[in-house]
């Protein structure tokens, strides 16, 4: 069997990795010091997740002259898509959910100014954020282990992103945050996992660079990340008694995503996943991506229902959700859509949006009649002009037709 140089090179690097000695496990999410996230009196917690802001773009040719009048305004006007959002919803938590930068078009000095820019309008209403980074974040001038030392120095407030596990510099950005029904609650009533799905643009804006295999991967990384989520789940299980419902973000989609779009959903299908962006090499797929899916199967049944969805962004024109049994055990892929100007558009995604999960305490069996139920989540577009769409309930009667 022939076996592809990439893949030699990771075997390779997995024969020689160093025994890891095995310290005490910790609930990494629980730090102290760090406000607590918690819903409102009305048992409310609504985050909105931004995706594909491409801020620092040089538009046209991309070549190092064309940083100009028209990158400035296609940023400004990604701000101004954001302030109306968050005016609109007044979400208590904000995602971005990758490619907050177009990487290959920025240089090192100064790359760190387009994470501001950014995160501007979220800092100027204090809400606080965290981030799943994307592929574009990571260049040869900047990746995503420089962007979450600097985020966490400069956001210290407001940031809840952190670097649990994943391989450094490309693949770092794996943690989750919890989220208490209110200040004095022990046990989280949701957790919200945050995932670093890789990948590695080549290039400075003066020809291509050295792309190391080991960050080209499209998909989070196998070696160190479904042990952690293994760990972290079993942790939680025994301190609490239970494993929270969760919210899954990763910028990339899971390969699952792909057969799940040819199934009928509300939203935009302007740009379906395509298979060769996760876990394919050289039109082979590899099955990598599958130890990080399984465990968000093993975190689904805890009981059943317990990943209240898994949300990407990287496919400018998906804005949808959709469970298949079949496909995906009937967990929720949803797409996060298009909110910056920035990167590329697709005929339908021209109106720029956020995503919403509207989070409430019964819904997530928290406050209930003491029945055991499946935890559910309303989610919606929100579009720059004021309007709202595509809202579903994501839960056991989503696509019951499919499940
Ligand atoms: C893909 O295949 C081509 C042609 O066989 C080869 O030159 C190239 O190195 C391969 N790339 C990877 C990542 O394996
Ligand atoms: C970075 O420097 C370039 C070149 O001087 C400039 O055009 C650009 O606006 C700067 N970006 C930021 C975010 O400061
Ligand atoms: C699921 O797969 C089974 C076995 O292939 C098939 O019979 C069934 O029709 C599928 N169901 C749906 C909803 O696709």
């Amino acid at each position: 069997m022939l076996l592809l140089p990439a893949l030699l090179a990771w075997a390779a690097a997995r024969a020689v990795a160093a025994p890891t000695s095995s310290p005490k496990p910790q609930l990494k999410g629980i730090i102290k010091g760090q406000r607590k996230l918690t819903f409102d009196a009305a048992g409310n917690f609504k985050v909105v997740s931004f995706s594909d802001m491409h801020f620092g773009e040089r538009p046209g040719d991309g070549s190092w002259a064309a940083w100009g009048p028209e990158h400035i305004m296609q940023d400004a006007a990604t701000q101004k898509v954001h302030g109306a959002v968050l005016d609109h919803e007044k979400p208590d938590y904000v995602v971005f959910n990758g490619d907050i930068i177009t990487g290959e078009n920025v240089f090192a000095f100064n790359a760190t100014g387009y994470l501001d820019q950014a995160y501007a309008p979220t800092v100027a209403r204090k809400i606080p954020f965290s981030v799943a980074h994307g592929n574009h974040d990571n260049a040869n001038n900047i990746n995503h282990q420089i962007e979450i030392e600097y985020e966490q120095a400069t956001y210290s407030e407001l940031s809840y992103t952190r670097s649990d596990v994943g391989p450094k510099p490309y693949g770092s950005g794996n943690y989750w945050v919890p989220v208490y029904a209110h200040r004095k609650a022990v046990v989280p009533a949701l957790i919200m996992w945050f995932f670093d799905s890789r990948a590695f643009v080549s290039g400075t804006g003066n020809g291509p660079g050295p792309v190391p295999d080991a960050a080209n991967y499209y998909w989070v990384d196998p070696e160190t990340v479904p042990a952690y989520m293994k760990e972290q789940r079993e942790l939680m299980s025994k301190t609490w008694g239970k494993v929270p419902p969760a919210l899954i973000f990763v910028h990339i989609p899971v390969q699952k995503a792909q057969p799940l779009a040819s199934l009928p959903s509300a939203g935009d299908h302007d740009d379906e996943p395509n298979p060769s962006a996760q876990g394919f090499l050289n039109n082979t797929y590899t099955g990598l991506d599958l130890p990080f899916w399984n465990e968000i199967i093993a975190l689904s049944n805890q009981p059943a229902g317990n990943v209240l969805a898994v949300t990407s962004g990287h496919d400018h024109g998906e804005s949808w959700c959709a469970r298949s049994l079949n496909i995906s055990a009937s967990i929720p892929i949803c797409f996060n859509g298009h909110s910056g100007y920035g990167g590329y558009v697709t005929k339908n995604s021209a109106l720029r949006n956020g995503r919403v999960f509207a989070l409430n305490l019964r819904d997530l069996g928290v406050t209930s009649d003491g029945a055991a139920k499946i935890p559910v989540v309303k989610t919606w577009n929100s579009y720059e002009d004021g309007t709202t769409a595509e809202e579903v309930v994501l839960g056991p009667d989503y696509m019951k037709e499919f499940n």
